[in-house]
């Protein structure tokens, strides 16, 4: 019934667009200009993107024949390109989406992939999705010591130095593994501590090259002061 609806309202729909037609500025040149098979963007430009997250776009796909079609053939220029429409049917003058997802693992700079489609009906088309690939300094987590060595220490542990101000170092050392308000996010929730646990293992660490030890005599960027800061700050968080 919903089929026949459908068709009904197609009809209706093509018969109000062929009567705008006549009245549009739309010249008949620019209506058979469009592609019988027709990307939308034909050309995504997605900006950067980390090493090792995935490229991903959504283009749409036009059906401009007379006719319902097939989508026969779907190629992605690399084995690293998966690209997969909502459906393969496409009924006249409809449309549906194509997903492009790209794995960019050991990729870089500019990068430029497509995706060839073909109809039933022989039509073809191109969807092509640009990047760039920036370096992303965690991929390389298996093969380094800890987050203060080589050039994790920019982030990790340079600007933990200057902070001095407990939710302020809390941001720019803390947060980012243990989430807004130490609730907990790649790394555990920190609010069930009293002041004196919470200063042991800020200090000395957990064993772990994610949790070194905070403190300057171990290794860190803290100082006694900020650490006994930063505990009392934590204990009292609600
Ligand atoms: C350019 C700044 C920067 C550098 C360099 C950096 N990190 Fe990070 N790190 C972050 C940020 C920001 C986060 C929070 C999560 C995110 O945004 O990816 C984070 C999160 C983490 C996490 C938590 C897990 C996660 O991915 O969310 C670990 C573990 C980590 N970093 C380890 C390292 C190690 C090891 C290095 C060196 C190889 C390093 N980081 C280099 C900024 C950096
Ligand atoms: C790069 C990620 C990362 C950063 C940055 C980080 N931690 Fe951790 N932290 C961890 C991980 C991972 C653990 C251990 C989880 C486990 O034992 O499995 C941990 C454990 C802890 C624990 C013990 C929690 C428990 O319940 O066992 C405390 C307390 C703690 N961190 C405080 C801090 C403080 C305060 C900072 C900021 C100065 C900080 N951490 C920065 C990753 C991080």
């Amino acid at each position: 019934m919903a089929k026949y609806l459908n068709i009904i309202l197609c009809l209706f729909l093509l018969s109000c667009t062929q009567e705008q037609a006549k009245q549009t500025v739309q010249t008949p040149e620019a209506i058979q200009s469009l592609p019988a098979l027709h990307i939308q963007p034909a050309t995504y430009v997605l900006g950067d993107i980390k090493e090792g997250e995935a490229a991903i776009a959504t283009f749409i796909i036009r059906n401009n024949n007379p006719e319902a079609i097939e989508l026969v053939d779907i190629q992605a220029s690399c084995g690293c390109t998966v690209a997969e429409p909502d459906s393969y049917i496409i009924g006249a003058g409809g449309f549906t989406q194509l997903k492009v997802a790209v794995d960019t693992t050991a990729k870089q700079d500019g990068i430029k992939k497509s995706v060839f489609i073909t109809d039933s009906l022989g039509n073809k088309a191109t969807a092509t999705l640009t990047f760039n690939v920036v370096s992303n300094p965690h991929l390389k987590m298996g093969s380094v010591k800890g987050i203060f060595d080589g050039q994790c220490a920019s982030c990790h542990f340079e600007p933990l130095k200057a902070a001095i101000e407990p939710s302020k170092l809390y941001e720019v050392g803390c947060a980012m593994c243990h989430g807004e308000g130490a609730v907990g996010a790649y790394a555990p929730d920190l609010r069930h501590h009293d002041t004196q646990t919470l200063k042991t293992i800020i200090a000395q660490g957990v064993g772990k090259p994610q949790m070194p030890g905070f403190a300057v005599k171990h290794g860190g960027p803290l100082s006694e002061q900020q650490i006994h800061d930063l505990a009392n700050w934590i204990a009292s968080l609600p």
